[in-house]
């Protein structure tokens, strides 16, 4: 089935409607029901589109067809303004089986390749995508972190303005991640004064004229839930994300969507571990993770019209 049967819509105009009003478009990552149900329930709560972004490690935790069956089941409309996106996929296989699976984007990270194999793997990538009207991601430069979300990332690599133009018209890319200092993970400052590079930013977004920019590893790290976590028997100390004012100010400056996988991860976390703690003698799953939910929709809310500024932005055909 084609991504227009789930009522999904591909990146692109909802990433032209961010660039000129100047909002993003968050891309919560989903696992499972309850993720699901919790950012499309903070989408229509909130008038905004969303991208569902499910890494390589998602899809085989779900099985495609599972996943594909739970977004069948939500009855998307494509008035909803969402998009189904794979994250971080890791080779032109990856991309080609989301895409036959119904997603509507998809992302090459080709990024810690040299410069050139990254262009000539995305263009693959492209190529395929692009004849199924699908959109595509790609990177420059590395983030710090994902291989360990509990730890300081040390390997990142900002990404280098003067290759960005050469990039985008190789490839055809229809956006492109970008590393100004963001990690994936709950460890992203040592302290609270460092600031994103936006001097990078603002000299890729001259280069690149109204061209969408992405940031990932960007969540914010709420401390209400860190400290939630952490009261109720976690271990999570000294969990930094980054600024909502920082990530605001990038939305003026064409990036116009943000990853936030982590957020949702640690709201999860913090409605069970305090779920379970005040209710010891419950055993029926349906109570924490209804809280669970609970929480993530919030969380998802509060970001939108705090960061993204995408609330009330859905944009009609
Ligand atoms: O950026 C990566 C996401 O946080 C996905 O992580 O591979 O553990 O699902 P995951
Ligand atoms: P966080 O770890 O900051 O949530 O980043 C998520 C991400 O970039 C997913 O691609
Ligand atoms: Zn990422």
């Amino acid at each position: 089935m084609k991504y227009t049967d789930y009522g999904l819509v591909n990146t692109r105009a909802m990433f032209h409607d961010a660039i000129t009003r100047n909002f993003a478009v968050p891309a919560f990552n989903i696992y499972n029901m309850e993720t699901l149900t919790s950012v499309l329930d903070a989408a229509h709560i909130t008038n905004s589109p969303v991208i569902l972004a499910v890494s390589e490690s998602a899809l085989k935790y779900m099985g495609g067809d599972m996943l594909m069956g739970m977004i069948w089941g939500a009855k998307i409309s494509p008035n909803d303004n969402i998009a189904l996106h794979l994250d971080h996929g890791g080779s032109f296989d990856a991309c080609k089986r989301a895409i036959h699976l119904g997603f509507s984007s998809v992302m090459i990270d080709a990024s810690r390749m040299p410069f050139d194999e990254n262009i000539k793997l995305t263009k693959q990538v492209v190529e395929f995508a692009h004849d199924h009207n699908v959109t595509v991601e790609a990177e420059l430069g590395t983030l710090a972190g994902i291989e360990d979300e509990n730890t300081y990332g040390t390997t990142s690599t900002y990404t280098d303005p003067n290759d960005v133009e050469k990039f985008v018209n190789a490839t055809g890319i229809d956006s492109l991640a970008i590393a100004i200092g963001t990690s994936h993970g709950a460890y992203k400052r040592k302290r609270d004064d460092q600031e994103l590079r936006f001097d990078i930013l603002e000299d890729v977004a001259k280069r690149l004229p109204e061209f969408p920019l992405v940031l990932h590893g960007a969540s914010n790290i709420p401390q209400k839930l860190v400290t939630t976590i952490n009261e109720f028997g976690g271990k999570i100390l000294g969990a930094r994300g980054i600024d909502e004012q920082q990530l605001r100010r990038a939305t003026k400056m064409n990036v116009c969507k943000i990853n936030l996988d982590s957020d949702l991860r640690l709201g999860f976390i913090a409605a069970t571990r305090k779920s379970l703690a005040d209710k010891p003698e419950n055993f029926n799953p349906r109570e924490f993770l209804s809280l669970a939910r609970q929480t993530m929709t919030q969380t998802c809310v509060d970001e939108i019209k705090h960061i993204m500024g995408s609330d009330n932005k859905i944009n009609q055909p």
